[in-house]
């Protein structure tokens, strides 16, 4: 298993483009008639092994106990459509040749890979990107991220993540876009139209929104446990960002690795086939995670491996990550007609369809001459560093502590995240870590100082605390090299001296502090949120000088802040920021960039509140009632911070909320309205956002949802008024009892402002006609 999840990190390197048909992305991937017929075509020619290969996605590169030899022969002999987890470009044109020139049909192999938050420029993780609250952040970030894969070789990405998650323990928060469905929605459709382009053509990679579905939801925050999802929670919650990227064009959907609803995702019918094609209309193409088709064995669900296959492929999965379990099961299942050939016909389809599409029969090869300039662009560095200083959230700024002055003179960067650039990333940075050489070179927090400051200021350096991780970073893993061995009690008593001496000799601390990256993503769950190691003692020991601190959190989830939040002036998350974070970050420091990311999660005080979400119902009794109230003996059942959250260095007034028509009936719609001041005198951006809440109706409806956001710059003194659509999209919701979809008459609360909290409101009634 370790070593399958080191191989899902390890690294890819270029490719080619090719000249495609154009295709607009908003319709669905498969609705050409010229290219289903070239598919067809090719169909009638094929064996049904040389169908069920292009139902095989194989390792590219030798992995232990998966892949015990290159795939060579293999592609050959057409048992193979698709690799994954190859680096080398040339490599990736070798395996091309072999296919192209080698194998029967001359069928091309389709390149996939996890490009997640960017290739070589790793751009902020995406729960960053989401607390940016600028879905056209993401859709930037993931144009690059595309330009890049596609000229090395790449072209298909896992990616986007779009599962919903509404507890912090589950380390795979930090891949997605957070607790809401229609931030998370937005988000998607952002990086869809970033992946794929406006329309096909030789920069687009296809997209594959994953995990489908529910898998956010795993019991205890546990990766890979079960969920339990009822259905009006999974179409209102878990389906919504999945159904947009359908909708915007996404090519392909990835399959869950965990049961949901005691049936595993990936042997799912109802989720597969009635909900994403008959009612969806998805005419692309279902990849499962990695072994997930072996799995329906080891889930106990399927009785062996032929089983798991005709399970899949029944329930409407066409392809096989890494398992081998189709390659090696669907002949004997179409020989004893388990599956019918026009089953096998109808998965195959759509993979020779997206090919086609892609163009890779007319341009299969990488151009190895091209790539490392276009990996190497400045333009992506500077853009990784503006969508990063767009995607900080500051969560604290007692007497406008920030921004630093950059005239100040000695200044402690303290912290074991101070000087790491490897921990500046994020997990997804597969290029970036493992590029060798040609790496990107990620730019620490130190060094992000360093540059802002140049010679003028003394900047003293102190790890002054451990980690203390459970594994071993990811680089060293890659590279074997052990983990230190935890330190022992002196050593951490001297390393906090000395943190506690160079406090004492700054005007300013900047401490640098939060969880290594590979505490967060897959495999990574966590059952508190203290800062890892002896972080928290650190902290204490140097706000006890009384120097002003601020603390540069870097973290793939809400940690718990309870005591930084009375105790250290500034608190600025920025999340893992990329390539450019050092520099981001000291942007954001001293003033050269004003934050206006806001939370995309509600923070937890602590892990036992979990899971904590704003759009909860309301109960018989809500905590604000003087009895029987629903809350815990000993904490409030409120977040630190609420979802919507973020400072600004400037300030906002919302007013003057107002509707074009306060009683409209369902089908027509109303618009909301409301002016947003910067009542400072420094240019920043506010985020605007709506919620609403259905009073009565067939179901109990949530407190508040998001219906509408909109970020904005303003400059000192500006007035804006914003406008927002409130008509059937916004106000329909799946009813447990009609079991349809539809918007209800009824009185309406509507709220707008700065966050989930926030107290302008109005009353709108949609009537029946
Ligand atoms: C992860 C996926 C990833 C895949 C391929 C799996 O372990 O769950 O998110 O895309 O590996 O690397």
């Amino acid at each position: 298993m370790k070593t399958r999840i080191l191989a899902v990190f390890i690294s890819v390197t270029l490719s080619l483009l090719a000249a495609p048909a154009a295709l607009n992305a908003q319709t669905q991937p498969s609705s050409d008639p010229e290219i289903r017929s070239r598919a067809d075509a090719l169909l009638q020619q094929m064996t049904v092994e040389e169908k069920a290969g292009q139902l095989n996605q194989e390792s590219g590169m030798i992995i232990k106990g998966l892949a015990e030899q290159k795939p060579d022969d293999d592609i050959r002999e057409g048992r193979v459509g698709s690799i994954l987890w190859l680096s080398e470009v040339s490599e990736i044109n070798r395996l091309q040749r072999i296919a192209v020139d080698q194998s029967r049909l001359h069928i091309p192999l389709l390149v996939g890979f996890d490009v997640i938050h960017g290739y070589r420029t790793i751009f902020p993780v995406p729960l960053a990107m989401a607390s940016s609250w600028d879905p056209a952040v993401e859709e930037q970030a993931q144009r690059v991220a595309a330009e890049d894969a596609r000229a090395a070789g790449i072209q298909w990405t896992f990616a986007p993540m779009l599962d919903i998650a509404r507890d912090a323990r589950w380390g795979r928060i930090v891949e997605g876009a957070g607790e809401d469905p229609y931030l998370g929605a937005a988000m998607a459709r952002a990086q869809v139209r970033g992946f794929q382009g406006r329309s096909w053509g030789n920069t687009s990679i296809l997209a594959c929104a994953k995990h489908f579905a529910g898998y956010g939801a795993a019991e205890g925050g546990r990766d890979y446990d079960s969920s339990y999802i009822p259905q009006v929670l999974l179409r209102n919650v878990y389906l919504e960002p999945f159904h947009a990227a359908v909708k915007q064009g996404a090519a392909t959907l990835m399959s869950a690795y965990m049961d949901l609803n005691d049936v595993p995702a990936s042997g799912n019918r109802w989720l597969l086939h009635d909900v994403l094609r008959q009612e969806w209309g998805f005419q692309g193409f279902v990849v499962s995670d990695a072994i997930a088709v072996g799995n329906l064995v080891t889930h106990g669900f399927a009785h062996d491996r032929e089983d798991a296959a005709y399970r899949a492929v029944s329930a409407g999965l066409n392809m096989d990550m890494a398992s081998k379990t189709f390659i090696e099961n669907l002949p004997k299942l179409v020989a004893t007609g388990r599956i019918t050939q026009s089953q096998l016909d109808d998965a195959v389809r759509p993979i020779l369809e997206a090919k086609i599409r892609l163009g890779l029969f007319e341009h299969p090869y990488v151009d190895e001459t091209r790539a490392e300039a276009v990996l190497t662009r400045q333009s992506s560095r500077d853009l990784e560093r503006r969508l990063a200083g767009r995607s900080m959230v500051l969560l604290r700024n007692e007497n406008h502590i920030l921004p630093l002055s950059k005239s100040v003179k000695k200044i402690a960067v303290i912290g074991p995240l101070a000087d790491s650039a490897d921990e500046m990333e994020g997990g997804w940075t597969v290029e970036g870590l493992f590029g060798g050489e040609s790496r990107g070179h990620p730019v620490s927090l130190v060094a992000g100082i360093r540059n802002k400051l140049g010679t003028g200021a003394q900047i003293e350096v102190v790890s002054g605390a451990r980690l203390q991780r459970k594994y071993p970073s990811l680089l060293d893993q890659f590279n074997g090299t052990k983990s230190p061995p935890p330190a022992t009690e002196a050593e951490l008593n001297d390393s906090r001296d000395q943190a506690v001496a160079a406090a004492s000799r700054a005007d300013v601390v900047v401490a640098a502090m939060g969880e290594a990256t590979n505490m967060s993503g897959e495999g990574a769950s966590r059952a508190s949120f203290t800062l890892p190691g002896d972080q928290q003692h650190t902290l204490e020991a140097i706000a006890a000088t009384g120097k002003p601190i601020v603390l540069v959190l870097m973290s793939g989830r809400p940690l718990d802040m309870v005591w930084v939040s009375e105790h250290v002036p500034a608190i600025l998350e920025a999340w893992y920021p990329g390539t450019e974070g050092g520099n981001a970050v000291a942007d954001v420091l001293f003033g050269d960039v004003n934050p206006g990311g806001k939370l995309p999660v509600s923070w937890a005080r602590v892990a036992g509140q979990e899971p904590i979400y704003y759009n909860h119902n309301l109960t018989h009794d809500p905590e604000d009632a003087p009895d029987f109230t629903s809350h815990y003996w000993d904490l409030s059942t409120k977040p630190l911070y609420p979802f919507g959250y973020g400072l600004s260095y400037s300030s906002f007034k919302f007013s003057n909320l107002r509707l074009s028509k306060n009683r409209f009936a369902t089908g027509t719609g109303t618009e909301v309205s409301l002016d947003v001041t910067n009542t400072s005198q420094s240019a920043g951006d506010a985020v605007a956002q709506l919620y609403i809440h259905q009073r009565a109706g067939s179901a109990s409806r949530p407190v508040r949802q998001l219906k509408g956001f909109r970020r904005v710059t303003l400059k000192p003194g500006e007035i804006q008024t914003l406008t927002f659509p409130l008509g059937l999209d916004e106000l329909s919701f799946w009813s447990p009892q009609t079991k349809t979809w539809g918007a209800e008459p009824g009185m309406f609360d509507v709220w707008a402002g700065e966050d989930s909290t926030s107290s302008l409101h109005a009353v709108f009634e949609l009537t029946a006609n």
